[in-house]
């Protein structure tokens, strides 16, 4: 079965919503994760289920929700044959509980446990997700959403999280186990035939007339980038990456980068017994990736207009003129020119490299081990400014841990509204400057979420002392 058999199946399920687990009043729930190989029914009753790996053997994994100010405390338990471990992906935390098997904590060998424990000093939507062997892992199922509910959320009828992912599924709806092929290596990452929501393909959800819903959108593929439309629905952003944006309306398709996430409010303008299609057009075929069907009964007559502005973020604002500026270009990969780079401190032509498995370079560094020497090395506290600069022909989502970034400037046009992230996506020939204030001491990584470049070579480290 190929891609396009997949798009055009039609499957009708009821969407199940995962309930969150409940919260305790005072104090913090503790959380148990176990990693482990389950079945899931990915496409559909008409076909078999897909032998999956998932957190408490769901994909996505059990959500872990918690209110902000309270902690997170999280006990893995192996039950996988092979190593693993758990990243907070855009969690401001502590370099030791950043779950970077290697860098930050040995693997979480099978049978054996790990207890993660930290507070998340902002509120958002965030993810969680293996740390090792991440193209292989992840694309198994192994994620999961992290969400910090804010003290005053806005007023919604429902709170929704859509983990967005794609499969790459053979015709017995198995997985393809062709992880970290050569190809998607050096192209655009491994991109599945199958994309789902919640790890179901072409679901349907119900809604009503009137309805207000936050929808929590959290990109987990491997590699797909997302732009979606909502049909004839105006969503309004209110947060990018976990972080609170001043809230706009759009018609434009909302793109979510791979490990990217948006928040959106939306109001059902709908008509009750109407259906409307969510498309993706970030690629060359548009497809649907969701549906939205009216009741026949409105909840109401017009959508609510309560506020739905966030309380501003609490991050460090970057001293610009006493930064640290950098600048990081990215290249290699088919297409591009890059003719030589330095593998383990050695210049070699790219023919050698990639006779290695590498084929990307960050400042002509590969980025090919977690203990290199650091891209940036700076002191606790010290303001950076970082311009990107994608010399290649994909797009790359730019991920740094333990902080986030203030997006200032794309193409050398300062945005009028510039606004946090932790996994900004650069296009093809495109520039950012982002500046941070490495207020969080520890060896981070930076490395493109494409899990296939990462292992390629797109990778590298920020240290903060
Ligand atoms: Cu979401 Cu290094 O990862
Ligand atoms: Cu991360
Ligand atoms: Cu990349």
């Amino acid at each position: 079965m190929n891609r396009r058999t997949f798009l055009q199946l039609s499957t009708i399920s009821a969407c199940i919503g995962k309930l969150p687990i409940a919260l305790a009043k005072s104090a913090a729930p503790t959380f148990t994760l176990t990693p482990k190989k389950a079945q899931m029914n990915i496409v559909g009753a008409e076909f078999p289920a897909t032998d999956i790996w998932g957190f408490n053997g769901e994909v996505p994994g059990t959500p872990i929700r918690i209110r902000h100010g309270q902690a997170v405390d999280v006990t893995v338990s192996n039950a996988l044959e092979v190593p693993t471990s758990i990243h907070w992906h855009g969690i401001r935390l502590p370099n030791a509980m950043d779950g970077v098997a290697g860098l930050t904590q040995p693997a979480i060998k099978p049978t054996e446990q790990f207890r993660y424990q930290f507070t998340p000093p902002d509120a958002g939507t965030y993810w969680y997700h293996s740390h090792v062997n991440a193209y292989e892992q992840i694309g198994r199922g192994l994620y999961g959403p992290l969400i910090i509910e804010e003290t005053d959320p806005p007023k919604v009828d429902r709170d929704l999280t859509w983990m967005i992912d794609d499969w790459r599924l053979l015709d017995d709806a198995s997985i393809s186990e062709d992880f970290g092929a050569g190809h998607d290596r050096s192209h655009a990452g491994r991109i599945g035939n199958v994309p789902t929501v919640n790890g179901r393909f072409r679901d349907v959800i119900g809604v009503q007339s009137g309805e207000r819903i936050r929808l929590r959108l959290i990109n987990a593929s491997n590699a797909r980038n997302f732009s979606l439309s909502f049909g004839e629905l105006t969503p309004s952003v209110i947060a990018i990456d976990g972080q609170a944006v001043k809230p706009y309306q759009t018609k434009k398709p909302i793109v979510v980068g791979a490990s990217g996430r948006v928040d959106l409010i939306l109001d059902m303008t709908g008509e009750p017994g109407s259906s409307h299609t969510v498309t993706d057009s970030f690629y060359r075929q548009t497809y649907n990736l969701i549906r939205l069907e009216f009741a026949d009964k409105p909840l109401r007559e017009s959508p609510l207009d309560t506020p739905i502005t966030l309380a501003k973020p609490t991050i460090p604002e970057p001293d610009l003129s006493n930064a640290l500026k950098l600048e990081v270009t990215m290249a290699g990969g088919a297409m591009s020119g890059l003719q030589r780079a330095k593998l383990n401190g050695e210049w070699m032509g790219l023919r050698e490299i990639a006779q290695q498995g590498y084929v990307w370079a960050m400042n002509d560094i590969v980025g090919n081990k977690l203990d290199m020497p650091p891209l940036i090395d700076t002191n606790k506290g010290q303001s950076v400014q970082l311009t990107l600069v994608n010399n290649t022909a994909f797009p790359h989502p730019m991920h740094l841990h333990g902080h986030h970034m203030k997006l200032l400037s794309v193409d050398g046009q300062a945005l009028a509204e510039p606004y946090w992230v932790d996994s900004p996506l650069l296009m093809p020939r495109q520039t950012m400057t982002l500046a941070f204030v490495a207020d969080n001491p520890g060896d981070w990584l930076f490395h493109c979420h494409v899990l296939e470049h990462h292992a390629a070579g797109l990778g590298a480290l920020v240290r903060v002392t």
